[in-house]
């Protein structure tokens, strides 16, 4: 079922159209991950689906009726959430969800059972001042959690946090997806491949892709061989883009992604170039691309 659907939605700041008409959907019970490069327009999307930002134009429908206020159904948290680092981690949560129309005693049993949910009783009395970006993070999700909101909706959930940090926040999100809907922005495309079923791609305001991961990825999916050369034959390199079998040369520095169109002939011909020039190579390796050979090719075009 279409939990929330999105259409003709727009956004132009002065000048800048950073949403142009876009059209989406999301299932209920689905995890999305929104991708896109710097300046795609992802922030200013989840604002106008969380309520915080007007549409230019276009329409949100939740439910299958157009929504007017639906700050009720949906919990969400900004790519840079402001606290009080004067208030403890559970004054921050009750204060939250007074301000989501609960009153004093739900709001103070919801805290309780979300800050147990996120690891932070011990540290529930604590000042937010004190807290590590991590655990800042964690009750981040839990204010957007306050209300039971049936779309939980993050910006950027994972890309201020070290590697501990990250993983304690994807622990999170695997658990919540298991009951609420997800929409989460992400630079971080290994992590939208871990844990999302559906992905969209935005570009220069506009809907690249959508779809299920499985599908948008395996669809795109070609052959691909990676090199890493002791120092880069460039004249070689050059040559093979001319090979029918070669669709695509990627270099980046030592090393090279060759993305075939048929892997049988091009992975014998490559070797044999190889053998017969004694390329310096240190590593030879073949595969498939990936969302993130996806993402490059749809964000250069
Ligand atoms: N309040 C604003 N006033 C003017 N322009 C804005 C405003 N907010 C966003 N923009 C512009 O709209 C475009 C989309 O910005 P947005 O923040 O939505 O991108 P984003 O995909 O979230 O980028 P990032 O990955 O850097 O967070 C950009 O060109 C940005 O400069
Ligand atoms: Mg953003």
């Amino acid at each position: 079922m279409k939990l929330l659907k999105a259409s003709n939605l727009s956004k132009r700041f002065g000048n800048t159209d950073a949403v142009k008409g876009i059209d989406f959907h999301i299932e209920e019970g689905r995890c999305v991950s929104l991708l896109g490069p710097n300046g795609a327009g992802k922030t200013t999307t989840l604002k106008m689906l969380s309520g915080l930002l007007e549409p230019t134009s276009g329409s949100i429908d939740f439910k299958g009726e157009k929504a007017k206020d639906l700050r009720q159904f949906i919990g969400y948290l900004p790519q840079y959430p402001a606290f009080y680092n004067w208030m403890s981690g559970k004054e921050f949560l009750v204060f939250a969800g007074q301000l989501a129309k609960l009153n004093r005693k739900e709001a103070e049993k919801s805290s309780e059972e979300l800050l147990e949910r996120v690891g932070l009783t011990n540290a529930k009395k604590r000042k937010i001042g004190g807290y590590s970006g991590g655990m800042r993070q964690r009750l981040g999700l839990a204010q957007a959690l306050i209300h039971r909101p049936k779309l939980l909706i993050l910006d950027e959930p994972v890309s201020a946090l070290d590697p501990l940090g990250r993983r304690e926040v994807l622990e999170m999100m695997r658990e919540i997806k298991e009951e609420t809907t997800i929409l989460f922005s992400t630079h971080v495309l290994h992590d939208a491949e871990e844990i999302s079923d559906d992905i969209l791609i935005i570009n220069a305001g506009e809907i690249a892709i959508s779809g299920s991961l499985g599908s948008v990825v395996g669809e795109s999916r070609q052959p691909i061989i990676q090199i890493e050369f002791e120092s880069q034959p460039a004249d070689w390199l050059k040559s093979i883009a001319s090979y029918s079998f070669v669709s695509e040369v990627n270099i980046q520095g030592n090393k090279t992604n060759i993305v075939l169109k048929d892997m049988k002939n091009g992975k014998h011909a490559i070797l044999k170039d190889i053998v017969d020039r004694k390329l310096p190579i240190r590593k030879f390796e073949t595969a498939q691309t990936t969302l993130e050979d996806l993402f490059m090719k749809v964000v250069k075009a």
